[in-house]
């Protein structure tokens, strides 16, 4: 049907084949790098690397601070796949085409996804550089229908109706905290409510309140909508905020939020991050 064109899973198929048929790599994990969190696929040894551009059904990244490659490689003897940059719904991309990689990580092998963004913290307790493990999310879009899944379902993926309860994996939650604390970054290390929204404009101050009251720790602009598809077709998902600044939740406040204080605060922590991220990679069981 038409609402499956470009996202078939035939279409999947053929870009995990293609992609297969240019590396040795086989990845069992793929990672999805946020805003100024590039750096993570640069750690990739023997890396193989796809600009967006060239990959058949692949939209193309539109964003500064988001690079547009698909880097293939090991980290620390792992075979694994990293987004350099993702796909927003801001950018006017349709849903689907946001959270096409999924698919293509799904049938490229990958058993786990680790997916990184930078965020808005709403949570009074959390300051600018906190890192936030996700344990749960408000998809803000979803509930105006704007769900990757809407539309027909192809059981090969997965189901018409999956559970969202156990989505973002306690296991992999409690590795982070683990391999946080070993590298002595307890004091900066969080958890918390994830909400999506769509974006561009940032939040006002009345949405910013409305979302603290509603349980989210953290606000955004991604990583919820490739969660759903990533656990529709089983794979075990980890994701993790960095927390660029303060959502602005008070009329007193001079603080305006701003992309070049994300990317900034990205910088400083990022190195952090990789390492917490790239220390799991070493960790995870596969089957
Ligand atoms: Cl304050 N809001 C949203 N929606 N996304 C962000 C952010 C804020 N800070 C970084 N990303």
């Amino acid at each position: 049907p038409e609402a499956n064109k470009g996202y078939s899973y035939e279409d999947c198929k053929a870009t995990a084949d293609w992609l297969l048929a240019q590396t040795d790599v086989r990845p069992i994990v793929g990672i999805v790098c946020g805003s100024g969190l590039g750096g993570l696929a640069d750690m990739l040894k023997d890396q193989v690397a796809f600009n967006y551009k060239d990959i058949p059904n692949f939209p193309q990244s539109t964003v500064h601070g988001h690079a547009g490659r698909l880097v293939f490689g090991t980290l620390k003897g792992r075979p694994c796949v990293c987004m350099q940059g993702r796909f927003h719904l801001y950018e006017g991309y349709p849903i689907q085409k946001i959270t096409l990689p999924m698919r293509i990580f799904k049938l490229l092998g990958v058993e786990t996804v680790m997916l990184t963004n930078a965020a808005g913290g709403l949570n009074q307790d959390f300051k600018v550089g906190d890192v936030m493990i996700i344990k749960d999310h408000l998809n803000m879009p979803g509930f105006a229908g704007n769900n990757p899944l809407a539309g027909p379902n192809d059981e090969r993926f997965g189901v018409r109706f999956p559970c969202m309860s156990d989505a973002y994996d306690r296991e992999l939650q409690q590795l982070a905290m683990d391999v946080g604390q070993e590298l002595g970054y307890g004091d900066f290390l969080k958890e918390g409510v994830y909400c999506v929204l769509g974006g561009p404009s940032f939040e006002t101050i009345a949405e910013c309140r409305m979302l603290h009251k509603l349980g989210a720790d953290a606000v955004g602009m991604s990583t919820a909508h490739e969660v759903i598809v990533a656990r529709h077709c089983g794979m075990r998902v980890f994701a993790l905020s960095l927390i660029t600044n303060q959502a602005v939740m008070d009329y007193d406040s001079e603080e305006k939020a701003n992309h070049e204080e994300v990317l900034q605060t990205g910088k400083q922590r990022a190195e952090q991050l990789e390492r917490l991220v790239s220390t799991m990679v070493t960790k995870i069981e596969h089957n």
